[in-house]
């Protein structure tokens, strides 16, 4: 076992994930994209937090991913750097931050690490995409690769359909997956493709396999926060586990709130402040009382 993976509490380098792909070990990531969320999940032990563009779909939206830009990404992964102590942070490449050039790919490519304080980028494509990540791989920037699904081609690919069903087209996905290995990315995201392509891609190649509907035989798995804590409206992916329900949670205690602050039973006498005896006497004799609250009392004030 690694020292990085023996300590525990170190933070996880490409060299971890790959000697967990070694050893069996399986690999969690989980999308976040604020303070908070990145910290509960950096402390659950979620080896990878992916700033993922879908920030777009669940955070800001969008009915898809490719109104996201450089900015928001970057702002988004601020956050979530301060929150993640162990866990590495990838950020998303949004549509066309890595479209347009090499040399545009990597100046964006290193402003997510330089600025945002992610540990490596994540982008889409096989081997239309190899020279950005041999270019970045080259400027030391670790590199992940998305195959199989990838959303920000949503238009041409005529909505989002599992790809991969035919050998020809698996094919395809295996050779795009050894183009990526070989320009240098640590590891490669698997979305929405067979279980049996997965399965043979995490076979053909050395670096970990990430999937999402792509089934068990990946060396790890990906979820959308929200998705897995059930804070995403409408349709739920196929290959999505609910794992709580933090949506009916929310608006329960939302809820509740609202009837109490409606009747008047919130805030009660705990979450006020006082006077000193003498002075709320004398406030009295100056203004007769006021209203049923005693005090005053920013909300900012904890
Ligand atoms: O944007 C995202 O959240 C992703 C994951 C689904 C892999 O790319």
């Amino acid at each position: 076992m690694s020292k990085t993976v023996e300590l525990g509490r170190e933070r996880i380098t490409t060299a971890a994930l790959r000697q967990m792909k070694t050893k069996g070990e399986r690999i969690a990531m989980i999308t976040a994209y604020d303070y908070p969320t990145a910290r509960i999940l950096d402390e659950a032990g979620a080896e990878i937090l992916l700033i993922g563009d879908s920030l777009g779909n669940v955070v800001l939206g969008y009915e898809n991913t490719l109104a996201v830009t450089v900015e928001d990404i970057i702002h988004h992964t601020k956050a979530v750097a301060r929150g993640a102590r162990r866990a590495m942070v990838v950020a998303d490449m949004p549509f066309m931050s890595y479209q347009v050039s090499v040399a545009e790919a990597l100046r964006n490519a290193g402003r997510f690490l330089q600025e945002a304080g992610a540990q490596a980028v994540k982008l889409e494509g096989g081997a239309s995409v190899v020279d950005r990540v041999e270019t970045m791989t080259g400027a030391g920037i670790p590199v992940i690769g998305h195959l199989g699904l990838t959303p920000q081609s949503v238009h041409q690919l005529g909505g989002y359909r599992v790809q991969g069903k035919t050998s020809a087209a698996a094919q395809k996905i295996i050779d795009d997956a050894r183009c990526l290995e070989e320009a240098g990315a640590f590891s490669i995201v698997l979305e929405c493709v067979p279980m049996e392509l997965a399965a043979a891609v995490t076979q053909a190649i050395s670096i970990p396999t990430i999937g999402i509907g792509a089934g068990a035989g990946c060396d790890g798995q990906v979820l959308v926060i929200h998705d897995l804590c059930g804070l995403t409206s409408g349709h739920t992916p196929k290959f999505v586990k609910v794992y709580a329900d933090l949506g009916s949670a929310m608006s329960q205690a939302a809820g509740h709130y609202i009837r109490e602050v409606k009747s008047g039973e919130f805030p009660a006498r705990e979450h006020s402040f006082t006077m000193p005896a003498s002075e709320s006497a004398e406030l009295n004799g100056l203004y007769g009382g006021g209203r049923k609250s005693e005090a005053s009392g920013s909300g900012k004030s904890r």
